[in-house]
């Protein structure tokens, strides 16, 4: 929430005292970030403590785990948190579920377990959308010679970073690194830093802004997964969370009510716009990951390349954010789609499964995430 939007407000009129720390993050709700899976015994629970802890859109973690047969976990995508308005065919959702599977071989790993991992077992999900058919099996089994991968220890380190970035620019190395981090079968990463390009992408990820928050039907599904202040958060650690003191001074102004929230012309979609805008305006770095098809099992590669991604770039103390508007379905994108991929020079049957700022920031607070019973079914 943007602190002259308040300030205006209070100008006018408006008489609220606000307390130091009012609407902070709730502890319990950043719980699953500390010592994930320490308490457990069983390897499978400790892997999954820390897969939780992946990337994904809109924070759903639209993930499930059975662990009903020993030895054995079958993951399947949660069908009652998916985005039908700005996901459409559930392809974003199936790529933070890699990102999901990638972190859970990772632990393992860590743990001297070897993941044996079958993708789709019971067969591809339509183009349409995803179904209860599990997207991937993993079996682990305890073997010595399991090296662990490097980019574990970045874990607790990891954020999305929506914040405007400073003006030093990513080094070839640094980008080098997370390109070499992020193969995966059929995916690769490129990036850009030639302030022209940087300059068209730019304009690109406003425009897409603007579409999807001044849609009625996609900002309508974002606003609905808004957990406004610490209470909220605390009941339903996923979502989007407002916390901090302007999200106390919103709630106190009733300008952050659900209906108001859900307004186009409301001053949330406009912060949404502008802050976003603003941090587009701060961004000398712009990376891509393309694949050379759009099949489910390519998708879920693609989120286990975009979670390498994210670790190396915390390895090397580069910020990272998604913006993924112009690459989304829903018809009204449709234009800027593809002016997107004539951009950075990709034709079907490729296409680009993530477009991500990359620069340098403070790291913010963890993200809210579930605790581990929510996800599992025992
Ligand atoms: C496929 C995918 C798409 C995403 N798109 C966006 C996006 O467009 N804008 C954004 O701010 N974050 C985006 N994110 C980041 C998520 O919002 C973020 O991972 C989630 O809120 C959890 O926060 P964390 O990554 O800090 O743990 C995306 C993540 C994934 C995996």
């Amino acid at each position: 929430m943007k602190r002259r939007s308040f300030m205006l407000v209070l100008a006018a009129g408006g008489a609220v005292i606000a307390l130091p720390g009012c609407d902070a993050m709730p502890s319990t709700a950043t719980a699953p970030w500390l010592a994930p899976g320490a308490t457990e015994t069983d390897p499978r629970l400790r892997a999954l403590s820390w897969a939780l802890l992946a990337p994904n859109p809109h924070n759903l973690q639209s993930w499930v785990a059975d662990i009903r047969e020993p030895g054995l976990i079958r993951l399947s995508v949660d069908l009652q948190r998916l985005l039908p308005a700005t996901d459409p065919p559930h392809r974003q959702v199936l790529i933070g579920c890699g990102a999901f599977l990638e972190l859970l071989c990772q632990a393992a790993a860590q743990q001297g377990q070897r993941a044996e991992v079958t993708l789709l077992p019971e067969g591809e999900y339509a183009a349409g959308g995803v179904d209860a058919r599990p997207f991937a099996t993993v079996r682990l089994s305890a073997d010595a010679s399991v090296q662990p991968d490097p980019l574990f220890a970045a874990v607790p380190l990891r954020r999305t970073n929506r914040a405007p970035y400073t003006a030093k620019v990513p080094d070839t190395q640094a980008l080098l690194h997370l390109a070499a981090a992020a193969a995966r079968p059929g995916i690769t990463l490129r990036s850009s830093t030639d302030a022209t390009k940087v300059q068209r992408l730019r304009e690109l990820a406003i425009a897409g802004y603007r579409v999807e928050f001044g849609n009625a039907a996609t900002w309508t599904e974002s606003a609905n997964f808004m957990r406004v202040g610490a209470a909220a958060v605390a009941a339903e650690p996923s979502g989007v969370a407002v916390t901090g003191t302007m999200a106390w001074f919103g709630r106190q102004l009733g300008m952050l009510s659900p209906e108001a929230l859900r307004r186009t012309d409301g001053v949330a979609a406009r912060t949404a716009i502008d802050s976003s805008t603003e941090a587009a305006t701060h961004t000398h770095a712009w990376a891509w990951l393309s694949s050379a098809d759009n099949s489910r099992r390519t998708q879920i590669e693609a989120g286990r390349a975009y979670m390498r991604t994210d670790l190396a770039a915390a390895q090397v103390g580069l910020a990272i954010h998604p913006n993924s508007q112009v690459l989304q379905e829903f018809e009204a994108m449709s234009t800027l789609y593809d002016r997107f991929h004539a951009e950075v020079g990709v034709a079907q049957p490729a296409r680009v499964q993530m477009f991500v700022r990359l620069g340098y920031a403070a790291r913010p607070e963890p993200a809210p995430r579930r605790p581990l019973g929510r996800l599992v079914r025992a």
